[in-house]
């Protein structure tokens, strides 16, 4: 018979212990142990009966040349945005964890993937929705791929044996916080349960050669709930994020073991689900009339494609004593960096001002190469002056008060040309590159210093 056993679960990192700890020596976070009555038959395990237990040989060490290159072979979604950030398709036989907020189009982009007409055979697991509710949505999104299978299950052993019998190349995971494994008798959702289930998911897809996408869902601080061994599993983790008062979304790839995880891929929430933005500098730049002050252009690459985005600042009086700052988008503690470096160098009075400031279409950057478009944007509201037209800037700030080069900072010239603006003001450090865009006037600036003479032209 099995033995009913409880244990004790680190909620951050999955350590187990037979009692309960205050502090886990595994991660050192304190009051993160759960209790979760287990029961498992001793002998069996799921991922022993995976991974050749059925009598299969066990794998063996084969040497590098001699491995087939057809494991390279990537298969391609038919999304253009997902392609780019898995490093140019999806590997078979990976595990891919899409993470993101509640209603945040987690299951709108993967039953979109899963109903893209690419000849690829797709099985859609939700633990979340029924077989209707779910065809509602398909009506909504289009229906290219005819032959997905809708599959509204929560037994982990029954997907398992669908994915056995149905052979997909591609299976959807919706969500990995609503399955559960018998052998386990804690609830769907807890340490237990989704460290198991998704060992097992990780056995089933590099034995079958299927791809599994599982969808999981985030805490309020922006990790994805379960344990931090959920993200070792998998091969590869994609962030999908976005502000709920926005329809743009980004995808960040933050873990991937086939390719770099600089790309990202940027959508719009539409009537009819996701659309694909090629171009993310059309969404991030607003046409105005006439000149305003507090506005800059900052010229950004995340990944190797480079964009386009508007900077907003305000910068007035403060009416208390302790200045407010805020930014939507941005890192806060590097926006009183870049003030505390003005304050210095330039001699302007920012402790009596309230700054706030402000990233178009609900984006967040981290990219250094915007510090320069977010002091001029100060600059320019502090001193109520429009910046000139057609101006936009990429460089790094250090605390000296120097402008150093962004990271490919020729590839933000060519974008900045290639939307008709005139003037880019860029680091004068940078090595002097042999390929200079047509009808774009560079300006080299070494210090912050010379900074509001490149902004403000006299007409
Ligand atoms: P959903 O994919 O259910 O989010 P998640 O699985 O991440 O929780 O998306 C939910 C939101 O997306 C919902 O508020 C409505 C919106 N939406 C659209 O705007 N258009 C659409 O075509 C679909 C399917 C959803
Ligand atoms: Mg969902």
């Amino acid at each position: 018979m099995a033995k009913v056993k409880k244990a004790y679960f680190c909620k951050n990192c999955g350590y187990d212990a037979p009692k309960w700890l205050g502090r886990c020596p595994s991660c050192g976070e304190w009051n993160t142990f759960t209790e979760e009555i287990i029961a498992r038959d001793s002998g069996s395990n799921t991922a022993a009966a995976w991974a050749g237990g059925n009598g299969e040989p066990a794998a063996r060490p084969q040497r590098v040349s001699e491995i087939s290159e057809s494991e390279h072979r990537r298969i391609d979604l038919g999304n253009g945005e997902v392609n780019r950030v898995l490093g140019g398709g999806l590997v078979p036989g990976s595990l891919v964890l899409l993470g993101g907020e509640p209603g945040i189009g987690k299951s709108t982009l993967s039953l979109q993937i899963a109903l893209t007409a690419n000849g690829l055979r797709t099985l859609y697991v939700s633990g979340e929705e029924s077989a209707e509710q779910i065809r509602m949505r398909a009506a909504r999104i289009g229906i290219g791929n005819e032959e997905c299978l809708i599959y509204p299950e929560t037994l982990l052993e029954n997907i398992v044996a669908q994915i056995r019998e149905q052979k997909p190349d591609l299976v959807v995971i919706d969500s990995i916080q609503t399955i559960y494994t018998e052998l386990i008798d804690s609830s769907a959702g807890s340490v237990s349960q989704i460290r198991e289930c998704a060992a097992t998911l990780l056995k089933c897809a590099k034995t079958s050669g299927t791809s599994i996408f599982i969808i999981g869902h985030i805490t309020k601080d922006g990790t994805i709930a379960g344990p931090k061994v959920l993200e070792h599993i998998v091969d590869v983790v994609l962030q999908f994020e976005g502000d709920n008062n926005y329809t743009y979304r980004i995808l960040r790839g933050i873990k991937n073991r086939f390719g770099a995880t600089f790309e990202i891929g940027v959508f719009e929430m539409l009537d009819a689900g996701l659309r694909e933005v090629d171009n993310p500098s059309e969404i991030l730049l607003t046409h105005y009339d006439e000149p305003l002050s507090g506005i800059s252009v900052g010229a950004s690459a995340d990944g190797i494609r480079p964009y386009l985005i508007e900077v907003q600042a305000l910068v007035s009086g403060a009416a208390y004593g302790t200045p407010q700052r805020s930014a939507t988008g941005y890192d806060v503690r590097r926006m009183n960096m870049l003030l505390a470096v003005l304050e210095k160098r330039l001699g302007m009075k920012m402790f009596q001002k309230d700054v706030f400031l402000n990233f178009a279409g609900g984006f967040r950057v981290a990219d250094p190469g915007l510090d320069l478009a977010v002091v001029s944007a100060v600059i320019s509201s502090y001193y109520d002056r429009p910046i000139a037209e057609g101006t936009c800037c990429a460089g790094e700030i250090g605390l000296s008060g120097e402008v150093r080069p962004a990271p490919r900072t020729e590839q933000r010239v060519s974008e900045a040309a290639r939307l008709g603006f005139r003037r880019i003001v860029v680091s004068g450090y940078m090595t002097k590159s042999a390929r200079r865009p047509h009808g774009i006037e560079i300006i080299p600036i070494q210090h912050i210093g010379q900074l509001p003479k490149a902004l403000f032209v006299e007409e």
